[in-house]
């Protein structure tokens, strides 16, 4: 195996390929783990990111155990193979609870390496990791009855990463927002919120009393005929190019505070206008667990 791993990057399942195009000086791959021998570099379709990932020659389950204990308290086990061998270790570290947040709640505070075996004898291990999760897989206590479906676990994903959501009565806009689980999950925030598409949202959300609805084109909203848009929110089916200019004029105008929005990929797409989306101050860019074909932009108002 590659002797001079410097970063390792998760990849979602079915999102290799986008992962593998992004990445510099791939030298391995172990499952969904892309070994490369760069310092670490920024993508957006990874799910964990191993930073300065180090190999231990093993000889036994408890000094594998040992070595990781030595390192930090808290680990999480990306096993391909050998799972017996991996569990048995998994088992002689400190428990690490991985049930899934009710929403809202704080992002995990302790920090959380991961580790996996390369071979019986080898195994690989970075304490420090992008994501707080699980190998990446942030799990919500599902509500299988309130949402009409099961869009509104993206969302609830991007507020936890952005550490902040809509508030009792603050004003959001929620464009191609049905059938609704969107404006559902504003509105049980107590915030209000007007969703636009053109196609009628389902009638237990229309019903909120919280949530209005205007059917239209999104793209017909403008920043000059709000005063103050505490939430953007944006889950249109479009081109990205299209969402770009449109959520532009909505930064240069100030109106905004927050906004998330789906960049929605057809086959085949040039994933390179992440990079403009990613350019804007603010703003952060990346391919959620919940998210299919996309990549979710998070962006906040900068203070001046
Ligand atoms: C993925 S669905 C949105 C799901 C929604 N976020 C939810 O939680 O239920 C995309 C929506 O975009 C809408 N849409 C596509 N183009 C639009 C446009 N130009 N203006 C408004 N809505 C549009 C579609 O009608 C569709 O309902």
């Amino acid at each position: 195996m590659a002797p001079n791993i410097k970063s390792a990057y998760l990849s979602a399942e079915g999102y290799e390929f986008q992962l593998e195009q992004e990445l510099q000086g791939i030298i391995g791959r172990h499952g969904q783990l892309f070994l490369t021998d760069c310092p670490l570099q920024k993508v957006f379709w990874a799910q964990n990111v191993w930073h300065n990932p180090a190999i231990h020659a093993i000889d036994s389950i408890n000094h594998a155990a040992r070595t990781l204990k030595g390192v930090q308290r808290n680990w999480c086990c990306y096993a391909v193979d050998l799972h017996r061998r991996s569990t048995l270790i998994q088992e002689k570290l400190r428990h690490v609870s991985g049930k899934p947040l009710s929403f809202p709640s704080d992002l995990p505070k302790a920090s959380l390496g991961s580790w996996t075996l390369l071979d019986k004898d080898t195994m690989l291990a970075a304490s420090d990791c992008s994501s707080p999760f699980f190998n990446g897989e942030v799990l919500f206590e599902e509500d299988k009855t309130g949402p009409p479906n099961r869009a509104y676990l993206k969302l609830w994903e991007g507020f936890t990463l952005m550490e902040r959501h809509p508030q009792d009565g603050e004003y959001c806009i929620d464009a191609g927002g049905s059938p609704g689980g969107w404006a559902w999950t504003v509105a049980k925030l107590g915030a209000k919120v007007l969703s636009i598409d053109r196609t009628p949202l389902d009638d237990t959300v229309m019903n909120l009393s919280n949530v209005e609805f205007k059917k239209g084109n999104a793209f017909n909203l403008k920043p000059e005929d709000h005063d103050c848009v505490d939430w953007l929110l944006s889950d249109v089916v479009c081109y990205p190019e299209k969402l770009l200019e449109w959520v532009k004029h909505w930064v240069e105008s100030g109106v905004a505070r927050h906004m998330i929005a789906t960049l929605k990929f057809q086959g085949g797409a040039d994933y390179s206008i992440a990079n403009k989306f990613a350019a804007i101050p603010g703003s952060c860019v990346q391919h959620l667990y919940h998210n299919k074909h996309e990549l979710t932009w998070m962006w906040k108002k900068e203070s001046k």
